[in-house]
C-alpha cells in the first residue's frame, strides 16, 4: 500500500509532494529527475500572456508603423507560436515519457486568446491546466470589485473552454479573501493553489536603481499560507494545493493537516536540488509513523477550523498580549 497516495483536482496523485511551476519543469531532464524523486505531479513552466507580449513587440518593432500591415498580423502570431509551441512541445514529450499527472500553466491577466491555447494543452494530453492569475493592483481606478470580476471572467470562460480539470494558482492581495476563494470555487474549478510568490523588486542604495528582490523565499515563510488553508479548505468544495516556503515534511504535514490534499515545491528544490523531494518523502512518511497515521487521510484537515475546538484562535492576528499582557481577541 502507498501511504502517500492522495487525489487532487480529480486526478490520483502517489504522494501530496509536487513540483510547481518553476524553471526546474522547464525542460525533460529535470522533469525526469523530479519523477524519479518521487514527486506526485509536476506543473510545467507558465506561459505568460506578457512574455507572448514582448516577443510580438519585438518582432513588431522591426517594422515601421502603418507599413505591412499583413505582416504585423504574421509576426504577431509567429511570436505567439513560439512560446506556445515551445511549451506545447515540452508537455508533449513530458506526456510520453512521464507516469505522474502533468499540470500544465498559463498566465494571464486579460480576457484575450488564452482559451484556444488552453484547448491545444487539452489536446496534446495535459491532464489538468493551472490558471497562474495575477493582476497587480497598483491602478486607482480599478477597485476590488473590478478587479475580482475579471478574475473571474477569466476563471469561468476557461472551465467552460476545457474539459479537464482546472485549478487556479492565486496570490495573496485580496480583500475578501474567503468569499472571493467561494466565488471562484463556484466558477468550477477544481484547485485552488495558495499563495504564488511574485517576483519583488528592491532597491540598490548605491546606485539608487530598483533591482530584482532574492527570488527564492525562506522556510519561514508558509505561515500565511498556513493560516488561509486552514481557514478556507474544510469550508469550500474545491481541493486546496499549499505552495510558498515549503522546505521541509513538518511544514508540508503542518499544511496537510490544514486540509490542503497537496504541496507545491519550488524554492527548496531549486536550493537544494531535486534530491530534497526524495529526502521529504522519506521524512513524511517518518513523522507519520511518529504521529501513528496510516494514511494522508488520516490526518489531511485534522487541523482546519471547521474542526477545531478554538476556532477564534486560527483569526488572532494582533499581539495585543505583548502590549497589554491581556487576552487577544
Ligand atoms: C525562478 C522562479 C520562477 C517561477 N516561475 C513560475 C511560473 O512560471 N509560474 C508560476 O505559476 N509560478 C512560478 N514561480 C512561483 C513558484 O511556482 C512558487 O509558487 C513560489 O516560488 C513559491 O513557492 P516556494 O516558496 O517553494 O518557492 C516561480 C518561482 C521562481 C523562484
Amino acid at each position: 500500500m502507498n501511504r502517500l497516495e492522495c487525489s487532487y483536482a480529480g486526478l490520483k496523485l502517489r504522494s501530496p509532494l509536487t513540483a510547481a511551476s518553476s524553471p526546474l519543469t522547464a525542460d525533460m531532464a529535470h522533469l525526469k529527475a523530479l519523477e524519479e524523486a518521487g514527486i506526485g505531479a509536476v506543473v510545467l513552466k507558465s506561459v505568460f500572456e506578457e512574455q507572448i507580449e514582448s516577443e510580438s513587440k519585438a518582432a513588431l518593432d522591426g517594422l515601421s508603423a502603418g507599413e505591412f500591415a499583413d505582416a504585423s498580423v504574421y509576426f504577431e502570431n509567429f511570436a505567439k507560436n513560439t512560446a506556445v509551441d515551445a511549451s506545447l512541445g515540452l508537455l508533449e514529450e513530458a506526456k510520453k515519457t512521464l507516469s505522474v499527472p502533468v499540470f500544465v500553466s498559463l498566465n494571464c491577466v486579460r480576457d484575450g486568446s488564452w482559451y484556444e491555447y488552453a484547448k491545444r494543452a487539452e489536446n496534446v494530453g495535459a491532464d489538468a491546466l493551472e490558471l497562474n492569475l495575477f493582476i497587480l493592483p497598483s491602478d486607482v481606478r480599478d477597485s476590488s470589485a473590478d478587479l475580482e470580476r475579471r478574475y473571474l471572467q477569466i476563471i469561468k470562460k476557461t472551465v467552460r473552454s476545457v474539459s479537464i480539470p482546472v485549478c487556479v494558482k492565486l496570490g495573496s492581495y485580496f480583500t475578501g479573501m474567503t468569499h472571493f476563494l467561494k466565488e471562484a470555487a463556484g466558477c468550477g474549478v477544481k484547485g485552488i493553489v495558495l499563495f504564488n510568490r511574485y517576483y519583488n523588486i528592491d532597491f540598490d542604495i548605491d546606485s539608487e536603481n530598483v533591482v530584482p528582490a532574492a527570488p527564492l523565499s525562506s522556510p519561514d515563510e508558509y505561515l500565511t499560507t498556513l493560516r488561509w488553508i486552514a481557514l478556507s479548505a474544510a469550508e469550500l468544495p474545491v481541493d486546496f494545493a499549499a505552495a510558498t516556503g515549503i522546505y521541509s515534511a513538518e511544514t508540508a504535514f503542518k499544511m496537510i493537516a490544514a486540509g490542503a490534499k497537496t504541496v507545491q515545491l519550488c524554492s527548496v528544490l531549486m536550493k537544494d536540488g531535486v534530491a530534497a523531494a526524495e529526502r521529504m518523502r522519506s521524512e513524511l512518511l517518518a513523522l507519520m509513523d511518529r504521529k501513528g497515521y496510516a494514511s494522508l487521510s488520516d490526518f489531511c484537515g485534522k487541523m482546519a477550523q471547521e474542526r477545531s475546538a478554538d476556532p477564534s484562535a486560527y483569526e488572532r492576528h494582533q499581539y495585543i498580549r505583548f502590549l497589554t499582557g491581556s487576552e487577544q481577541k
